[in-house]
């Protein structure tokens, strides 16, 4: 049997920025922008996202593409076996992201529904608290599995590409609209100075911390790190510039969360409702409570979770993805009985998770951060100093001009900079997490070791061959 392919490159490009426009840039990217130094975080933001985001997402891709496998096989049909166990990382990430994510794409289901019905406008606090957890969080959470089913079961081009073709101008322009709209309404324009306003100060003095705020941010929603972006890459069949079609979903996906922070903040501020703290519950309670005090409320609650929906349910897709290629190439299941196998353990983890809050902030507030992490350093690892010049020739394999000159650079932020990176923010990240503090000289130390110790094995197996 054949396998699967894009039909058109746009239609790839389109897939994969549906990925990465999800929940991150709705909800978290406006608000780290407000809270950490306005536009002066926006260009902090996007210099990370060129420097860090981009080259890892293109190290994902390069081994997708090369192999053109899922993320275990794939290090097979590069004639790595033994780096497997990270393809295996990947599927465990898959599998921690969607488990929580799907949860919250139920809740967006049924707040899309109940703004139709004005269901929570009374009483925002009480509506959310009485349905975030429980078995009617189950039954929304199988309900948003049940969509991501149906786009998945219909194909990688009749049902992703399709699908997503249609959803992500959907977005943009149902975004688009609402930013409009929202900067009629009395009282809107503080929202923009709230969010936009220039504060290099802040910035200057919290460096670090943005810093890797920024760098979170970036690798989250740019999907990179389940080995979403690599199986999206693997159905890539003609050898076009993977740089162009990187930096191109980066700045769409970049652009979405800006379009996103446009529509929040001047309604938050016509609404009267000063911007407090992020997460969930302001999305859920703050925001959709004002929506009883606009003129056309269900209408605007009904567009903006429904856009809200839409972003979640692409990236959704992606992640279900990775494990049908799994079962598909490596254990030659027909796409049915993939999907239902993928769906059927998702029932199990999603639901779990959408009964257990603390289950559900195990996988959304630790797991995921760390297993996306790890796996990414991985990959980038194995491009750097297993693939080495191969990934080099990948990566400018099909492109032009620009992908020469950045092939170099590339490679180095690869190999070094970003694995580096991502070593320290991990073993930071882990010292928090089991209650032993690691200083930064520490981290520095295990990340140089972890690095370098790659370099050295990798250069002592290339040796006797
Ligand atoms: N990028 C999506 C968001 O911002 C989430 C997402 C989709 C994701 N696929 C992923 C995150 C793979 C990590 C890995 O909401």
């Amino acid at each position: 049997m054949t396998r699967a392919t894009w039909r058109t490159r746009l239609g790839f490009v389109l897939a994969a920025v549906g990925s990465a426009v999800g929940l991150g840039n709705i909800w978290r990217f406006p608000w780290l922008t407000a809270t950490n130094g306005g536009s002066a975080f926006l260009l902090l933001y996007v210099v990370v996202v060129l420097l860090v985001g981009v080259p890892g997402l293109l190290g994902e891709m390069v081994i997708g593409r090369r192999s053109r496998r899922n993320p275990i096989g794939a290090f097979d049909a590069l004639g790595a076996r033994q780096w497997r166990v990270l393809g295996g990382l990947a599927l465990f990430a898959s599998v921690v992201v969607l488990s929580f994510y799907s949860v919250v794409g139920g809740w967006i289901l049924r707040y899309t529904a109940a703004s139709a019905t004005g269901a929570y406008f009374g009483a925002p606090q009480a509506y959310f608290a009485a349905i975030d957890f429980g078995p009617a969080a189950v039954g929304f959470h199988v309900l948003f599995l049940l969509a991501t089913v149906a786009v998945v079961y219909a194909g990688v081009d009749r049902g992703i590409e399709l699908a997503t073709t249609v959803m992500v101008p959907g977005i943009v322009l149902l975004f688009g609209g609402l930013a409009v709209w929202v900067a009629t309404l009395p009282g809107s324009a503080g929202g923009y100075e709230f969010y936009l306003s220039l504060d290099v100060g802040y910035l200057r003095a919290n460096f670090f911390d943005v810093l890797v705020a920024a760098a979170g941010q970036a690798l989250f929603t740019l999907s990179v790190g389940a080995g979403a972006m690599l199986t999206y890459a693997s159905y890539i069949d003609e050898d076009r510039s993977l740089v162009a079609d990187g930096t191109l979903i980066a700045v769409l996906n970049t652009a979405i969360g800006v379009l996103a922070g446009l529509v929040i903040f001047p309604l938050l501020y016509s609404l009267d409702l000063p911007p407090g703290s992020g997460g969930p519950g302001a999305l859920f309670v703050g925001l959709a409570g004002g929506f009883a005090d606009l003129p056309f409320s269900r209408l605007v609650g009904v567009v903006f979770f429904g856009v809200v929906l839409l972003a979640a349910l692409s990236s959704a897709i992606s992640i279900f993805e990775v494990l049908v290629a799994y079962l598909v190439d490596e254990h030659g299941f027909v796409r049915s009985r993939a999907v239902a196998g993928v769906g059927g353990l998702f029932l199990v983890t999603g639901s779990a998770a959408a009964m257990s809050p603390s289950l559900f902030s195990l996988l959304a507030d630790t797991l995921a951060n760390l297993a996306l992490t790890v796996t990414l350093l991985g990959f980038l690892l194995f491009c750097g100093w297993v693939l080495g010049r191969d990934a080099i020739a990948e990566y400018e394999l099909g492109a032009g001009r620009i992908a020469r000159l950045t092939s170099r650079p590339w490679y180095y932020a690869v190999a070094v900079v970003v694995p580096l990176f991502l070593a320290f923010t991990l073993v930071t990240g882990l010292g928090t997490l089991v209650g032993v503090p690691v200083s930064a000289p520490q981290a520095a130390v295990v990340a140089v070791a972890v690095v370098g110790g790659t370099a050295v094995a990798a250069r002592y197996r290339a040796e006797p061959a």
